[in-house]
């Protein structure tokens, strides 16, 4: 007997779905577009340098040379030079904020779009070295300012996000990301070198099983923090923890649940990053159903004064993470 794989000749690939995104405003010159094009090359080509890595001797500090005689760059410094080059390329951004640069950085002036992205461009950094699944994640919003453009424009609340998302190297390759109706997710086909529509419309569940957070700083978190986690212990809840942003999120908006990186003793503003991590994070949980809070306010809502500020963040399914806010209140936080 004969077994034939089956084609679809008609698939919805991302280059399809955003070029029907566009068409569905008369008006829209085509920016965007061409944005989402430049981070898509950027994310096949890290997928690429992640599945190759260790072969190609990518591991290790960056500054090492290879057989040729060549550089060897690390992942993320690789990663970070990718979305640069693709974005400024895309003649669609005029600045860019990036976890891998202290200051923002401006695209040529002969190339600038409207729209500022911030990014990180390969997050879960301890995860690189020992193959488990790291992500890229980026939130884009149009320039407000007249004439050049000043770090006010990237300033932003994450309620002004046109378009936010991530990039997941796991098992397969997943691009996951909202214009701010809905949320879908594509795999890449490596058979085609194409991200492939997978998962509509994706919604997380209103209440689900797991837990996520690093539970090694017990010691240091408030009472809230520990209620909930004793409280999630007594009902016999799942407990998982990647270590990595993107895969411990993109879990939560799959399987349902919490994950959380809060406030603790020693870093009162916890350990994430509010421009590249949390706002694009909570943005497209929002877009599937969920809630994004510090515990004490909306992820969204929060007015960044300085583009590397950090801000503790709960995010997930709506029914838990108001549970971890009726906590805050509760214990007075
Ligand atoms: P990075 O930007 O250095 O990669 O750090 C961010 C990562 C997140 O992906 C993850 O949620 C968190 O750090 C894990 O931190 P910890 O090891 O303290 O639990
Ligand atoms: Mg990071």
């Amino acid at each position: 007997m004969t077994t034939q794989t089956a084609i679809d000749t008609n698939c919805i690939t991302l280059t399809r779905f955003i070029l029907n995104e566009q068409r569905k405003h008369p008006h829209a010159t085509g920016e965007l577009t061409m944005l989402m094009m430049g981070i898509q090359t950027a994310v096949k080509s890290i997928s690429n340098a992640v599945r190759k890595a260790g072969i190609a001797s990518l591991y290790g500090l960056a500054g090492s040379v290879n057989v040729q005689g060549e550089d060897v760059k690390k992942l993320d410094v690789l990663s970070n030079d990718l979305f640069i080059n693709m974005l400024s390329s895309s003649y669609s951004t005029c600045l860019m904020v990036s976890e891998e640069n202290k200051t923002v950085i401006e695209v040529d002036k002969e190339r600038h779009g409207k729209y500022v992205v911030c990014f990180d461009p390969l997050d879960g950094s301890s995860n690189i070295d020992c193959l488990v699944s790291i992500g890229s994640i980026f939130g884009i919003y149009r320039k407000t300012s007249e004439g050049d453009p000043t770090e006010a424009d990237v300033l932003q609340p994450g309620n002004q996000m046109v378009a936010g998302g991530y990039a997941l190297y796991g098992s397969a390759t997943m691009m996951v990301f909202s214009t701010g109706n809905g949320v879908n997710g594509f795999m890449l086909d490596p058979s085609i070198g194409e991200f492939v529509l997978t998962d509509p419309n994706m919604r997380i569940k209103e209440k689900g099983k797991i837990y996520s957070l690093n539970e090694g700083y017990a010691n240091m978190w408030d009472p809230a923090v520990a209620e909930y986690v004793q409280n999630k212990k007594a009902q016999k809840a799942g407990a998982r923890y990647i270590g990595s942003m993107v895969a411990d999120v993109h879990r939560t908006i799959k399987y349902g649940g919490i994950f959380m990186y809060p406030a603790t003793a020693d870093s009162p503003k916890g350990k994430l990053r509010l421009l590249y991590e949390c706002n694009p994070m909570s943005f497209v949980v929002e877009q599937a159903g969920g809630k994004a809070s510090t515990g004490k306010m909306p992820i969204l809502d929060i007015q960044p004064t300085e583009i590397h500020q950090r801000t503790p963040v709960i995010l997930g399914s709506p029914a838990d993470v108001q549970e971890m806010i009726d906590l805050y209140k509760k214990h007075n936080l």
